[in-house]
């Protein structure tokens, strides 16, 4: 049994999908404050909770054999990371600890852990390699180093054994259009974009156009979440058939956009006009954050299919076929 936390968001939900559909055995324990009871796959067990709840987790452990971890449940926003530092070191970073304390308790001993991209912070490097300097300049990417540093003692300390994925943005949705990005407030520049042009936002603020970048706006990776999520059962399997104790990989797919070149491209896949303006940037966003994803690709042989374009197509799949229930 694979327990996920975090299994109702966003990126959870798309891969207990992807896990059932590989014929796993899942239970999900998720507290719904920004996940959503309709996105957890009814194949799945689920236990409403909190992953620092030392209760849930007992009945959890005590109740399934489970042999692995999947951890997405965290607060991922950088802007309310700057504004809310101590969320983020108490949802996730001891949230986290009491998770593995329990793991390590009941001895369970494979996890696989969402960091991200906003560990690196700012750097000179064209591309980001797993061994980029780890320098987060905000509250969200620091929080998320420090679970890496406690997964890594724990691997020395306890024999935890873990892959660590670094993601950059995570973007689009299942193509089936049942599950995608639904965040209550939405904060993520392709749903924005998208509402608004589905006439539910007035409009949408370019955060910034004097970065030093070649249109003067920040520049990201966008990764297809059904990608992503390829990457965590190659990376479970890879753990289980022992081919390695620990890794961290970076997901992305390589190619930067910038912010101005999303818009084009939400225009273009929806054939309307969005109404842009803009805006100051936002406090702790790094200009350019792009992956060197080669080690992932040649280890476990994943291979990222969606580019820019089939991302933005499945999320305005899911954004105009859900609108009622995105809007809630
Ligand atoms: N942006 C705007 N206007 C908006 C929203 C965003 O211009 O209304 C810009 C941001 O300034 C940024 C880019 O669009 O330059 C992407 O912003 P998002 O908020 O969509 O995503 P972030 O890059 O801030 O962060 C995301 C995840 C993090 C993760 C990071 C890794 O939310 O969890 O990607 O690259 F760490």
């Amino acid at each position: 049994m694979i327990l996920v936390v975090g299994g109702a968001g966003y990126i959870g939900s798309h891969v207990v999908k992807k896990l059932l559909d590989n014929g796993k055995n899942v239970v999900v324990l998720d507290n719904l404050t920004t996940g959503h009871r309709k996105s957890i796959d009814a194949r799945a067990d689920f236990l409403e909770g909190d992953i620092g709840s030392k209760k849930s987790l007992d009945e959890l452990f005590l109740k399934y054999d489970i042999e692995s971890v999947m951890h997405f449940a965290a607060s991922s926003l950088v802007g309310e990371s700057v504004k809310n530092p101590a969320k983020y070191y108490e949802n996730n970073v001891s949230n986290t600890l009491t998770l593995l304390t329990k793991m390590m308790e009941y001895n369970v001993k494979n996890f696989i852990f969402s960091s991200t991209a906003a560990t690196y912070g700012l750097t000179e490097d064209e591309l980001i390699t797993e061994e980029t300097t780890l320098n987060p300049i905000n509250p969200y990417g620091r929080s998320k180093l420090m679970i890496e540093q406690i997964v890594q003692d724990f691997h020395v300390a306890y024999q935890l054994n873990y892959v660590i994925l670094r993601y950059f943005n995570a973007a689009g949705a299942d193509p089936s259009g049942i599950i995608g990005e639904n965040h209550d407030p939405e904060t993520h520049l392709i749903p924005l974009v998208l509402k608004n042009l589905l006439g539910e936002r007035e409009s949408i603020t370019i955060f910034g156009e004097d970065y030093d970048t070649f249109d003067g706006t920040c520049i990201r990776d966008y990764i297809h979440v059904n990608d992503l999520a390829e990457a965590h059962i190659l990376s479970l399997e890879a753990l289980l058939a022992n081919r390695f104790k620990s890794k961290v990989y970076n997901l992305g797919n390589g190619n930067g956009y910038s912010v101005k070149e999303i818009v084009d491209m939400c225009e273009r896949v929806s054939s309307r006009k969005a109404n842009v303006l803009i805006g100051d940037r936002r406090s702790g966003d790094p200009s350019k954050l792009v992956a060197d994803a080669t080690i992932i690709k040649k280890e476990l042989n994943w291979k990222p299919v969606f580019n820019l374009e089939k991302i933005i197509e499945h999320a305005w799949n899911y954004h105009s076929q859900n609108q009622e229930m995105i809007k809630q």
